[in-house]
């Protein structure tokens, strides 16, 4: 038998590894992966739509490459996934750098620099058809100080990396407003990069700080659990699997009616808090995968409120079925039992954060408007006829009064607009907003009309007890207060 040595085609190879499926946020964020892993504190993304050749760069500060290593990394394939990584690396195919750039352009440079010495190479898609070879050009120095971003970017640091792509086909080829297309492209790309590097924007113990910007703007932390805002339904878990730690924590959202149109906003408004539900898998603390339950609940309106944090390190990389973009993650039979157990915890008590609100107004001990009854195929909301107010006002009735009163309030139960009312507590309106001011002035003008007609009775103080624990006088301090003084008198 014999053996031939058969390399791919090399233009060929390229151009189908350019249909990988990134996302222009999804390439960006590979790249600087490889800036976290080279230890960097600084990203800085430029990108331009007006220049001469337009371009997008990503610079960083790290430990930047030697001559070999920047040969290296340019190779497709240049670290095997079987090795074991350092625990900070989050690569892990060794294609990241080549296939997230030429996924997007169709000439990639990278200069790196370390000290005074200054490597750089680039892969043209253009120079790989022509010369139908693995043709990777190296720049000598006179090419790499005629380029504008490397005089402009990186020759000031100490070290660090500068990722250039050019010809940027895949964005730009048929476009026509560029710039518009560019900016808003460069804006989604924005809100990745402010959520999967959320943990390293912040600055969270055990991770480098790291400061992104993008067109000199730096881009702020995005929070999915508005830590310090929610309730940690439950404390960290820690699993070991294989002899590493794989921790969990779970979180539940304020209620919707607490967060502000700020939070709202952020969290995806409506639409958002409901599709964003969750799983959030954190490999080495940067965000995989997010806003899924992997089969094992559905997405549906009372668990919204439920997000939980799984943290994995690379260790593991092997069990998850990572994919080369890093964007999809399938977690392991293992992980899936101890999730599971999570998921039926979060769904209970996510039921119990939205059914509390309607429950306080029926189920203690006080006098409320509204009673509640269980009947044989559901439920049924009636009137309070104990309600204080509406036997004062009985008693000033006569028998055929009290009839026509008796008809209005079943009117009124029977014709609740029930699917009216659904409808806008599904889209988050806020019910029955009234000025707290006003109903509390109310309240206290209603509370004073029953004082000056109970003034005589005999029941007066038994009367004045009853309004305290009553809806809406016992909610307002001022009110309570004041009973307790008449009772006195
Ligand atoms: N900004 C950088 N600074 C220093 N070294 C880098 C930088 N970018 C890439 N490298 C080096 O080049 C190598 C190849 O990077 P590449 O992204 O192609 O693969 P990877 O990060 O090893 O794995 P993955 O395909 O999962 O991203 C890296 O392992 C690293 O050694
Ligand atoms: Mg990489």
């Amino acid at each position: 038998m014999k053996i031939l040595d058969m390399p791919p085609f090399a233009p060929v190879l390229m151009e189908s590894t350019r249909a990988m499926g990134y996302s222009l946020e999804s390439a960006i964020a590979d790249i600087i992966d490889n800036s976290i892993a080279a230890n960097a504190s600084n990203v800085d993304i430029q990108f331009s739509p007006y220049d001469a050749v337009p371009f997008i760069s990503i610079l960083d500060d790290g430990d930047g490459m030697t001559k070999e290593q920047i040969n290296d990394a340019m190779r497709y394939g240049s670290q095997s996934s079987l090795n074991i990584r350092d625990s900070k690396d989050l690569g892990r195919f060794g294609l990241g750098l080549k296939t997230a750039s030429l996924s997007q352009c169709r000439c990639l440079t990278v200069i790196t620099k370390q000290g005074r010495r200054i490597e750089a190479r680039r892969w043209d898609l253009d120079e790989i058809y022509e010369k139908g070879t693995w043709a990777l050009l190296s720049l000598n120095s006179e090419e790499i100080h005629a380029i504008p971003q490397f005089q402009t970017q990186l020759k000031s640091l100490k070290s660090g990396t500068l990722v250039l792509w050019e010809k940027l086909d895949r964005m730009l080829n048929g476009a026509k407003a560029t710039d518009k297309l560019m900016s808003r492209q460069m804006e989604y790309v924005r809100e990745h990069l402010a959520l999967v590097f959320h943990r390293y924007l912040a600055g969270e113990t055990g991770v480098t700080k790291l400061t992104i910007q993008m067109n000199g703007m730096k881009i702020n932390p995005k929070d999915p659990f508005l830590m310090g805002r929610s309730t940690v339904f439950q404390a960290d878990e820690k699993f070991i699997i294989e002899g590493y730690p794989v921790e969990v924590s779970s979180f539940m959202l304020p209620h919707v009616s607490n967060l502000t149109k700020k939070e709202k906003a952020a969290l995806g408004g409506t639409e958002g808090l409901t599709k964003d539900q969750g799983f959030y898998i954190y490999r080495n603390k940067r965000l995989l995968v997010w806003g899924t339950w992997f089969r094992m609940h559905r997405k549906d309106e009372l668990s919204k409120l439920a997000r939980i944090r799984v943290d994995v390190p690379n260790a593991l990389d092997h069990l998850w079925t990572l994919d080369i973009r890093k964007s999809t993650a399938v977690p392991p039979d293992v992980i899936k039992s101890n999730l599971a157990r999570i998921v039926d915890r979060i769904a209970e008590g996510s039921k119990r954060a939205w059914t509390f609100r309607g429950k306080r107004e029926i189920s203690d001990n006080g006098s409320h408007l509204w009673s509640k009854t269980k009947v044989r195929d559901g439920v049924v909301y009636n009137l309070n006829r104990d309600h204080v107010l509406l036997q004062l006002l009985e008693e000033t009735l006569n028998q055929e009064q009290k009839k026509l009163l008796e008809n209005y309030l079943r009117l009124a139960e029977g014709n609740l607009p029930l699917n009216q009312l659904y409808v806008d507590l599904n889209n988050e309106e806020q019910v029955n907003i009234r000025k707290e001011k006003d109903a509390e002035i109310q309240a206290m003008e209603t509370v004073e009309t029953i004082l000056a007609n109970i003034s005589e009775s005999p029941m007066r103080d038994a009367q004045i007890r009853l309004m305290m624990q009553t809806d809406p006088f016992c909610n307002y301090r001022k009110i309570v207060d004041m009973l307790t003084k008449e009772l006195s008198s």
